[in-house]
């Protein structure tokens, strides 16, 4: 791509030690003028496109990304779901792998997919794809062609393992199962249900589950799994005191607390046998909740797993309870440098000496992106929401003719921007044109879309926020 840049000139010839008659004819003789080459500076888009162009080789499995930039897991809602038979759940349909064919054109690094469910009737909302061992061994085709479609312009492609745990709405599953049974409060208008413990049979199910589904991806064709140990899903709610009180070998101390997370990775390593099937973590940089996750808990859970030989770390943050409290920190704190958690990728960089850090969340610019990788923050920008509306945008970037996601007129009120990339991420896998939300007649077609869909957060939210539509 950028052969013909003007940072391809040849270098000038230089005094030589060749012995080689052949070749001396040619070497010029001292003294001589050298010739004078104008200094090139370049663009800003040229030089942010050859920082984040550049590939990246993973220390364990040995897998290289061909770019910097990776895009985030996103729930895509585009599989089989029917809420009365979980046998009818979780297949991937045609309009997810035309979701993953266009973002392959898109020319990204790596693809972390939407979080996958390990359990058919433990879903963290309707319309995930889901790897269970009692669902049909047909659906692997699907998943076949899924990673075909990924895969088909040279990215790198992680399916994201998850279980929601305490984390459901009380609609979609009224007996939860978690670390404990500490129960989810009401949030945006969402009940959730008493969640059950998990009895140590259980745990080594969960942990089964977690490998069958590394296993059924890797012989699908994808390049590793991540394991989703953010967000307030299951293993988080081992890892944080907040929703773990076991007095059992599963709670009590961090090590306790991560006992399930290592147990996983270590039944996936066995179970996929292969050293080349990369792993990758995302956990929460630190909750900023009383008994949640704190940065020292954070920098020791990065260290422990780098012992695990865990590929990639993706640093990213927050609940689901903690939703729009966090959305304001962090606009607060974050301005300067657009990524919501760079400051403690800086804290953590420190400590780690193999595993590859990857941040999410906020990158909105090349040149933040760009600085983040100069600067030695993070090797791997994650990014989500620009590419739901710009599915081509990493292209763009590589290429020099983009700086600057497209801007957006949807009020800060994180569930309507979630449901926003939701809607963008079904018009594409749909094949139809992308809703347009930097135009203020299709924010407010889209909130009173919502507000009827989903009204009792939407009027919760929007009276919080003040918005009116
Ligand atoms: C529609 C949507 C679905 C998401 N689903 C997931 C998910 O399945 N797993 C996950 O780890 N994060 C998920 N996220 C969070 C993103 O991976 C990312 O951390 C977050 O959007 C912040 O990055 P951004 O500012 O670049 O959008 C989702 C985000 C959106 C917008």
């Amino acid at each position: 791509m950028f052969g013909n840049s003007p940072f391809s000139f040849q270098e000038p010839l230089g005094e030589t030690d060749y012995k080689d008659e052949e070749l001396c004819w040619s070497v010029p003789q001292y003294p001589y003028q050298p010739i004078q080459h104008p200094f090139i500076m370049p663009s800003p888009e040229v030089s942010h496109a050859l920082t984040l162009g550049q590939s990246l080789t993973f220390p364990f499995s040995g897998k290289t990304a061909k770019n910097k930039l990776m895009k985030s897991a996103m729930s895509e809602r585009l599989s089989t779901f029917s809420s009365y038979d979980p046998m009818e759940r979780g297949q991937p349909t045609e309009e997810l792998v035309r979701l993953y064919e266009t973002w392959a054109i898109g020319d990204i690094g790596i693809m972390v997919t939407g979080n996958i469910q390990i359990k058919k009737d433990h879903l963290e909302a309707s319309g995930n794809a889901i790897i269970d061992w009692d669902l049909p061994r047909s659906y692997l085709e699907d998943f076949k062609e899924v990673a075909r479609a990924a895969k088909s312009h040279g990215s790198l492609v992680l399916g994201q393992l998850s279980h929601p745990g305490r984390q459901v709405s009380i609609t979609i599953q009224p007996y939860p199962e978690s670390s404990s049974a500490i129960e989810h409060p009401p949030t945006s208008g969402v009940l959730f249900a008493r969640p059950t413990p998990l009895t140590k049979d259980g745990i080594k199910d969960i942990v089964k589950r977690f490998a069958y589904a590394a296993s059924f991806l890797q012989k699908a064709g994808f390049d590793g799994v991540q394991i989703h140990a953010a967000h307030g899903y299951l293993i988080h709610q081992f890892l944080s005191r907040r929703s773990n009180n076991r007095t059992d070998e599963y709670g009590g101390t961090l090590q306790n607390r991560m006992r399930l997370l290592l147990e996983i990775i270590a039944e996936i390593k066995w179970a996929v046998n292969d050293p080349t099937f990369m792993l990758s973590v995302k956990i929460n940089s630190e909750d900023s909740v009383p008994d949640g996750i704190d940065l020292e808990e954070s920098i020791i859970t990065a260290k422990v797993l780098e012992a695990a030989a865990v590929d990639l770390i993706e640093i990213s943050g927050g609940t689901y309870e903690q939703g729009q409290q966090l959305a304001q920190h962090r606009t607060l704190f974050s301005a300067a440098r657009e990524a919501y958690f760079i400051d403690f990728a800086d804290q953590l960089r420190p400590h780690l000496r193999q595993s590859r850090i990857a941040v999410t969340g906020g990158f909105r610019t090349t040149r933040a992106m760009a600085e983040a990788i100069n600067l030695g923050s993070t090797d791997v920008i994650g990014i989500a929401r620009p590419l739901t509306a710009e599915p081509l945008l990493v292209k763009a970037i590589l290429r020099g003719t983009k700086m600057e996601a497209k801007s957006d007129k949807l009020p800060p009120i994180q569930l309507l921007r979630l449901a926003a990339s939701g809607s963008q991420i079904v018009e594409i896998g749909n094949g139809e044109d992308i809703t347009d939300f930097d135009s203020t007649f299709n924010v407010s077609r889209f909130i009173a879309r919502m507000l009827k869909e989903i009204p009792a957060s939407m009027s919760e939210l929007l009276s919080i926020h003040n918005c009116s539509t």
